[in-house]
């Protein structure tokens, strides 16, 4: 394997993978294709620009993506439609891109007979209750819940069809909610940050006693890597890093942090059909292929990411009335 092509490689996780590639994987020959939504930005990876060519385009594009499949070994495919309170409001784009696109890439990979990688998401497993000892784990039955994750389970189906019709050759990995640079200020953990550098309180959705399962999008990456160079062909792997924390505690803990007192953030609207408890058990992951999370404290990863948010200003400020007026609208 030399050509990676990186689907949706300038948003949040496909930007931190080119960057983890280009630090540890430097042999490898990288082309980022990304439509460039509004939550993608190819000046994300102006700083490796010189080790990766870049692609304006949809994935959703059978003859585009047919001729960029052809010209590389390996496909690890980001790219998504990725907010749940979005997918709420307009569910179109989320099966345009999540199942479209998917099966646009699937076809130029059975005609190419190429490795494809395809990330997903814990949430097509549905929702756990809070008193459920129970977590996530390879053979947990799908049960999606909102427009996203349902588009999500529908591309993991297709992979595993393709696999299984045409013995494609292919993996797929299935990854709690990530935190990190680069992640969009609509998303919980970045929107609170700028919340507090920007004078608004955080704000918390119903009771704020649901559950994430956090993990550092660059413990996520190590995993995709790993995958792609040591999973087994038709094998799914959970990822996480037993990093469950509820809404409420991870908000006063970006205040702690951030030196405010911990009980000045608001409860508002609660999000339709907000799923309660995401939980990964990723013991396939850690046993058959050795992955272990190296960000094992919380409170460091999220003291990174904030240092992050107020050191790059510049790259969330200009979007952050806009999101607000957005969230404000629907009273959240
Ligand atoms: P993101 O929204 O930050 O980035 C997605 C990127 O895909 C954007 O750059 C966007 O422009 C691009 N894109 C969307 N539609 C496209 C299309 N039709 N053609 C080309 N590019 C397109 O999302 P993210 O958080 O980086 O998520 C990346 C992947 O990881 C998604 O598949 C998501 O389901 C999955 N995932 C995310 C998380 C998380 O916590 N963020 C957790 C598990 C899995
Ligand atoms: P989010 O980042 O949208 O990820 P997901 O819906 O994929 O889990 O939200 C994470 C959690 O935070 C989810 O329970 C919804 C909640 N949330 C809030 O409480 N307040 C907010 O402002 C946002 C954006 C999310």
């Amino acid at each position: 394997m030399k050509n990676i092509l990186i689907t949706g490689g300038a948003g949040f996780i496909g930007t931190n993978f080119a960057h983890y590639l280009s630090r540890h994987s430097p042999q490898y020959k990288l082309t980022i294709i990304d439509s460039c939504n509004y939550a993608g930005d190819e000046q994300n990876l102006s700083d490796i620009q010189d080790k990766i060519t870049f692609i304006k385009g949809d994935i959703a594009n059978i003859e585009l993506m047919d001729g960029l499949v052809a010209k590389n070994d390996a496909i690890v495919h980001f790219a998504a439609e990725s907010h749940n309170d979005n997918s709420l409001n307009n569910p179109w784009p989320f099966v345009q891109s999540n199942i479209l696109g998917t099966y646009s890439i699937l076809e130029g990979v059975r005609k190419h007979n190429k490795r494809l990688h395809h990330i997903s998401t814990d949430e097509v497993f549905g929702d756990l209750s809070l008193d459920d000892p129970a977590r996530f784990t390879e053979n947990t039955p799908y049960n999606p819940s909102s427009p996203y994750s349902s588009t999500k389970a529908s591309s993991d189906l297709l992979v595993r069809a393709w696999i299984r019709s045409f013995g494609v050759k292919a993996t797929i990995s299935n990854c709690s909610n990530n935190y990190g640079p680069y992640q969009h200020i609509e998303k919980f953990i970045p929107r609170q940050i700028t919340n507090i550098i920007s004078g608004i309180k955080p704000k918390l959705y119903g009771s704020g006693e649901q559950v994430r399962d956090w993990i550092h999008v660059d413990d996520h990456n190590a995993a995709v890597a790993l995958i792609l160079e040591k999973g087994k062909l038709g094998e799914t792997y959970l990822i996480g890093a037993d990093g469950e924390k509820n809404n409420k505690e991870v908000v006063e803990t970006i205040l702690k942090l951030m030196g405010k007192k911990t009980t000045d953030y608001e409860h508002v609207k609660d999000r339709p059909g907000h799923d309660m408890r995401y939980a990964i058990d990723s013991t396939k992951l850690r046993t058959e292929l050795g992955w272990q999370p190296k960000y094992t404290t919380f409170e460091d990863g999220l003291a990174q990411t904030i240092e992050w948010y107020q050191q790059n200003q510049d790259w969330w400020k200009p979007q952050k009335d806009q999101v607000e007026a957005k969230y404000s609208a629907q009273g959240q």
